[in-house]
């Protein structure tokens, strides 16, 4: 077992023995990227499925008139040894003597069906799905119901392709880590840096994908799945490589304070109000465990979260616990230590391969495969695999018709909307009037790509230039990308790009980044725009005949303060990965057939932020050592834009319509004896008292509604986004300097109050984590705020 101490001396050393060993390993599966499809799926294939004629009566775990637990039982005791082991790989086998065919449990859907895992095909009678917003573009909206219905429709889109033989019914999303650190490839992927409102989108996503929204949705909510959700990577991961460190050796050394107020949460909602029914484990290690192989972290899961599913490794994590890691002594202790873990599946055939010796040496016990399979099984059971035909199933009618219909399309168009966010926008020069613009240059290497949803991407239903959809709204447009591809090494087409601009009447210049420099395995150096597109820009600004409008792509934070401050730049619109209808999104925004509402979901820090050791998985700052903590709750340095940032075409103003000044604690305590040891509690530590979250008897009925109005000043309807954020106590060591604690996307119109409202749980939205990782409610004033100053303060007292 390693310990701390050593990992170090590990780093340094399989770095280079792997470097040099690479190729004497079994074939690494990197989780994730793209792996030779199976060219078995033929068009209009049906999936093979267990529990036909004459099957179906002869094993009870066809039975569908008994309960779950008990088919899953029956299944697990007719099988071999052998056979259980065989089952323990994603591509698990068939067992042809009950009928049973292979199953593939890796498909992919992060924002629609995607080819990432071997589950999926578009080589069939169903050739494209819709490609919706990558994930941080999504959480941009800040709009619950848009995640549900979006998730709702891949779920659709994942049924059908499934009864076509093009998909499985296990997908492995959402990605929930917290985008902690700017530079990290996969950020893109997850909802971004805040743990609420990752916590918000696991839900919704979860629900959805999973059933939740299903018409006829009373056996869904009989554990029935419609597919299956995976809550990822558990746990602190968010590096893939920076110097030495590589994701599938790190150890991520997380304090107790940072696991439960920001690496956590996310999972927890995912698992307790999402209800997945898939946890996948991560490759690095957490304070020297590797994720895969820490009972602490995967009991918690279980027992703690009440987590009913399975529980799969990253892509051959289980062989990095061994190999990478060198935690284990032995492949077979590898294999043993996950399982005792609580790890049921291996990506990756290392299971397959080293289980049989680890029983032999004694390491493992048939039992704890048993355990393993009923967990399996049960989720399978779930999805109706065993229940026969799955056309004759509630999902069976559901085939090629059901993707990229246009519901579907016009939802991944209002998705780009409702994400594309307006970082700036002087004199308010946006939006552009239609009918006024002659001619138009489109500049810039991005104004090419196609590529419009950035990791995780499926054939899109449709496939356009992101710039494409302008052409609607001028006379004539005319085109110069200034850079050859994205890395833009060379000035040589600048030119040519400053001639073309100079003759239109405006400018739009497409800059950023796409996933050649930020994705799986590639995390960026830095958060400038690549080569000289940061000149392209300022020279092209410089010499058009109005200010430019400045388009950014990518899903990683960038540092434009170069543009932000240059009055040459009169816009600053980011489309992140905007997914295949972006381009339609972005013209009307920016000729102002829809209002921008779109806020930053994480913040974009300046370069000199590089200077930070990713590997430093704190959250909070450390003066002492120069440490500026990380997101907009700790984070003390200068900034690029903040998280919440995102400008309209109105302007807004909040008012508290009614909150309470006071919450006595008491209201709760009626029994004289609970409030005697409460008083006891109420410990003195920093400079305020506080009471611990758990030694209280009831915090659902200290919860307390809060009234928000939004006045729309503009002179176009519009939607907003209202924050609610809780303001740290001043004196208490490690709190949040601001936090948010709910939030919620409003439609308004002009000269009207908009109205809405927050419900308040003390214990959960105004407690902090101490230094021990336990909750405490401090005692005394709270201040709640919206917008950028408007306050109501909250006193909570033991009266
Ligand atoms: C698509 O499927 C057909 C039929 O199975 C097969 O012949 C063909 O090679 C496949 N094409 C690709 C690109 O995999
Ligand atoms: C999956 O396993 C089967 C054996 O059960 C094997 O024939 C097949 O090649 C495997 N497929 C992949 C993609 O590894
Ligand atoms: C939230 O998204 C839903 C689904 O697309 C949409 O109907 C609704 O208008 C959105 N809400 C606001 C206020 O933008």
């Amino acid at each position: 077992m390693a310990r701390p101490w050593t990992l170090l001396f590990f780093f340094l050393f399989h770095f280079l023995y792997f470097r040099s060993s690479f190729s004497l390993l079994p074939p690494f599966l990197k989780c994730d990227t793209l792996i030779s499809k199976p060219t078995t799926h033929s068009s209009n294939q049906l999936p093979d499925f267990p529990c036909k004629p004459p099957y179906q009566a002869s094993f009870p775990f066809c039975d569908t008139s008994l309960p779950t637990s008990t088919r899953a039982h029956s299944l697990v005791s007719l099988l071999t040894l052998s056979e259980k082991i065989s089952l323990l790989s994603n591509n698990a086998s068939g067992i042809p003597r009950l009928g049973i065919p292979p199953y593939q449990w890796w498909s992919e859907s992060l924002h629609g069906i995607a080819p990432n895992g071997p589950g999926v095909s578009f080589n069939g009678s169903i050739p494209s799905a819709t490609s919706f917003p990558q994930i941080i573009v999504q959480a941009a909206s800040f709009n619950r119901s848009l995640w549900s219905s979006i998730a709702s429709a891949i779920a659709v889109e994942a049924r059908a392709m499934y009864n076509v033989g093009q998909a499985g019914l296990t997908f492995w999303a959402p990605n929930i880590n917290i985008f902690r650190d700017p530079r990290w490839g996969r950020g893109q992927e997850t909802p971004g840096e805040d743990p609420m409102l990752t916590s918000a989108f696991a839900i919704e996503y979860v629900r959805a994908l999973q059933g939740g929204n299903w018409e006829s949705s009373e056996e869904i909510r009989n554990d029935k799945l419609m597919v299956s959700a995976c809550c990822k990577h558990y746990i602190a991961y968010d590096l893939e490589n920076w110097h030495e460190f590589a994701r599938y050796n790190f150890n991520a050394v997380v304090s107790q304070q940072d696991l439960e107020d920001t690496y956590q949460p996310p999972f927890r909602s995912c698992i307790q109000q999402g209800k997945a029914s898939c946890l996948m484990c991560s490759y690095n290690a957490v304070n020297g465990v590797p994720a895969c192989a820490s009972e602490d972290l995967l009991r918690i899961v279980r027992k703690t979260w009440g987590f009913q599913g399975y529980i799969t490794s990253d892509c051959d994590a289980v062989a990095t616990v061994y190999e990478y890691q060198k935690y284990a002594n032995s492949a077979e202790d590898a294999v043993a230590d996950v399982l005792k873990a609580g790890v049921d599946i291996n990506c990756g055939t290392y299971m397959v391969r080293k289980t049989e010796s680890a029983i032999k040496q004694g390491k493992v016990k048939e039992k704890d495969i048993d355990g393993a399979l009923f967990n399996l099984f049960s989720v399978q059971l779930r999805l109706g695999l065993y229940d026969g035909d799955p056309r004759r199933g509630m999902f069976g009618n559901l085939g090629p018709l059901d993707v990229c219909t246009p519901e579907h399309k016009t939802l991944a168009l209002e998705a780009a909307r409702q994400g594309i966010v307006l970082l700036k926008n002087d004199k308010k020069f946006l939006p552009l009037n239609k009918n006024a613009a002659e001619t138009l240059a489109v500049i810039g290497p991005m104004a090419f790509t196609t590529k419009l949803g950035g990791l995780y991407s499926g054939t899109p239903c449709r496939s356009e230039t992101l710039h494409e959809e302008l052409k609607q709204y001028v006379k004539k447009i005319s085109y110069a990308p200034g850079c050859i591809d994205v890395s833009c090494l060379t000035e040589a087409a600048f030119d040519d790009a400053i001639r073309t601009a100079k003759e239109a009447d405006y400018v739009v210049i497409f800059a950023g980044i796409d996933t050649t420099q930020e994705a799986e395995d590639l995390d960026r150096v830095s958060l400038l725009l690549p080569g000289k597109q940061a000149s392209l820009v300022s020279s092209v600004a410089a010499a058009s005949k109005c200010p430019v409008i400045l388009v950014l792509t990518g899903g990683g934070p960038l540092d434009v303060s170069f543009a932000e401050a240059n009055p040459r730049v009169a816009s600053i619109l980011w489309v992140g990965y905007p997914g295949e209808a972006g381009g339609e999104a972005l013209a009307e925004i920016i000729f102002g057939e829809a209002n921008p509402a779109g806020r930053l979901p994480m913040t974009w820090y300046p370069e000199s932020f590089t200077r930070v050791p990713m590997t430093d998985m704190r959250m909070r700052a450390d003066p002492t050592r120069d440490y500026p903590g990380r997101t907009y709750r700790f984070y003390t340095g200068s900034i690029i834009y903040g998280f919440g940032h995102g400008l309209s075409y109105s302007t807004f103003s909040y008012k508290f319509l009614s909150a309470p000044s006071k919450i006595g604690l008491s209201r709760t305590f009626k029994d004289g004896s609970i409030k005697g040891s409460l008083r006891q509690e109420g410990k003195q530590v920093y400079s305020v008292d506080y009471i611990p979250v758990d030694g209280m008897q009831n915090c659902i009925s200290l919860r307390f509604s809060v009234q928000v109005s939004v006045m729309n000043f503009g002179k176009l309807d519009g939607s907003h986004v209202v924050m609610l954020f809780s303001r740290g106590l001043e004196g208490l060591k490690g709190s949040p300097e601001i936090k948010l604690i709910g939030f919620d996307r409003l439609h308004t119109v002009p000269f009207k109050s908009t109205g809405t409202s927050f419900l308040v749980d003390p214990c959960e939205h105004l407690s902090v984590v101490d230094e021990y990782g336990k909750r405490i409610l401090p005692l005394g004033n709270h201040i709640l705020r919206v917008g950028d100053d408007i306050d109501h303060i909250v006193s909570i007292e033991i009266d």
